[in-house]
């Protein structure tokens, strides 16, 4: 069924093997010139002083918290509407996740609810705002806030490659900006890979000791680090993959459009929100339904071939490895959205064909058997 969808297929042609297959001939895997020049490319690409490639977008996000000196007691703010990665790190650094509600509309963090959080800290240090679905939270009101209350800022921008708001490019906005390769994102490495982006050299420093056992230029392990390297393989795919990836994010925002203009106006389907000034990268297409419809039409669209998702079915502060280090508060939207969201399939190769069997299929769910 065209929908149901092998990842390898879309992201790696034949180019990015031939270089693959000549940088496995270099016999240079780790620590070599891919992995700078991935480095070089990815900075220039989103206008930062410097990019420190790393083997997973968590990694991205612990390294850039710690380098920031994020650590055991302070308050981070992360949305309750995420992927589990925005707050593992935080709990791995002993640090403690203060979740925050999301926007209804836009799904990213409330920044009146994130500023009500913070005044009610008492050691409040860091957000980790994350841009998901492919469309930025509200980086100005939130670097205004870190201005206000002096918070260190980490853009979880895992989902959202090159997307921009306002002008601003999804990473560069804040202290340090992460990035995920996973096989699923808008640019992969073909494995796991991450990226750190900032113009603080001291973060781009420390991170760069972190990843590789704190060792310092002389040799000498001043500090622990553990070892967070990306492989040279890995780098190579990447470097290909960021000359294609606006091509990739402009066709994912074709397909949005074909899928709001069939789904906009259907009573029983809420589609995404793009807010004013942002230009979103559609990692996911996501829809609302009613709560009691959602699992059903998931079910009677894989019965037709139509692989859906949820993102996510569990609020990030409902997980056990959060409720048994803090109390979880109750956070309204994210709740509610978690019972009714239903990512319709996406990605940058789907055709217009597709779309429309998908939507006709919704519509049906929704005609002859809800
Ligand atoms: C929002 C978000 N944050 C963090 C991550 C972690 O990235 P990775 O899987 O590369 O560790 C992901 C991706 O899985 C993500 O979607």
């Amino acid at each position: 069924m065209p929908d149901r969808v092998d990842f390898t297929d879309i992201y790696v042609d034949d180019e990015i093997v031939e270089r693959v297959a000549e940088t496995l001939r270099s016999t240079r895997y780790v620590k070599g010139d891919r992995v700078e020049a991935f480095e070089d490319r990815f900075a220039s690409n989103c206008g930062t002083d410097h990019a420190v490639a790393v083997n997973s977008g968590t990694a991205a996000i612990l390294l850039s918290l710690r380098a920031a000196g994020v650590g055991e007691g302070d308050d981070v703010f992360v949305p309750g509407h995420t992927f589990f990665a925005t707050v593992s790190p935080v709990l791995e650094l002993r640090a403690n996740p203060v979740f925050v509600d999301v926007n209804p509309e836009t799904y990213t963090i409330d920044t009146a609810a994130l500023e009500a959080a913070v005044e009610r800290s008492e050691s409040p240090t860091a957000v980790v705002p994350v841009h998901l679905y492919g469309q930025l939270a509200d980086v100005v009101e939130i670097q205004e806030l870190a201005d206000k209350y002096d918070l260190t800022v980490v853009e979880d921008a895992c989902q959202a490659h090159f997307a921009t708001r306002d002008g601003i490019t999804a990473g560069t906005a804040g202290t340090a900006g992460a990035f995920s390769f996973y096989p699923s994102k808008n640019m992969t490495v073909a494995g796991d890979g991450g990226m750190i982006v900032t113009d603080d050299e001291a973060i781009a420093e420390q991170a760069r000791r972190y990843r590789n056992h704190g060792r310092d230029d002389a040799g000498v392990h001043r500090e622990l680090g553990l070892n967070y390297r990306l492989s040279d393989v890995a780098a190579t795919v990447g470097i290909e993959q960021l000359d294609r990836v606006t091509a990739w994010n402009q066709r994912r925002a074709v397909a949005a459009s074909r899928y709001d203009d069939h789904l906009g106006s259907h009573p029983s389907v809420t589609t995404p929100t793009v807010a004013e000034g942002a230009n979103h990268v559609y990692h996911l297409y996501v829809v609302q339904v009613p709560e009691d419809h959602r699992d059903a039409l998931r079910e009677y669209l894989d019965d037709n071939g139509i692989d859906t998702g949820v993102h996510y079915p569990t609020p990030a502060h409902r997980h056990p490895a959060v409720t048994e280090r803090v109390d979880p508060p109750t956070l309204p939207t994210t709740e509610a959205l978690c019972d009714r969201i239903v990512s319709l399939p996406m990605h940058p190769r789907i055709d217009d064909e597709s779309i429309d069997r998908v939507c006709e299929a919704v519509e049906a769910y929704f005609e002859v058997v809800a």
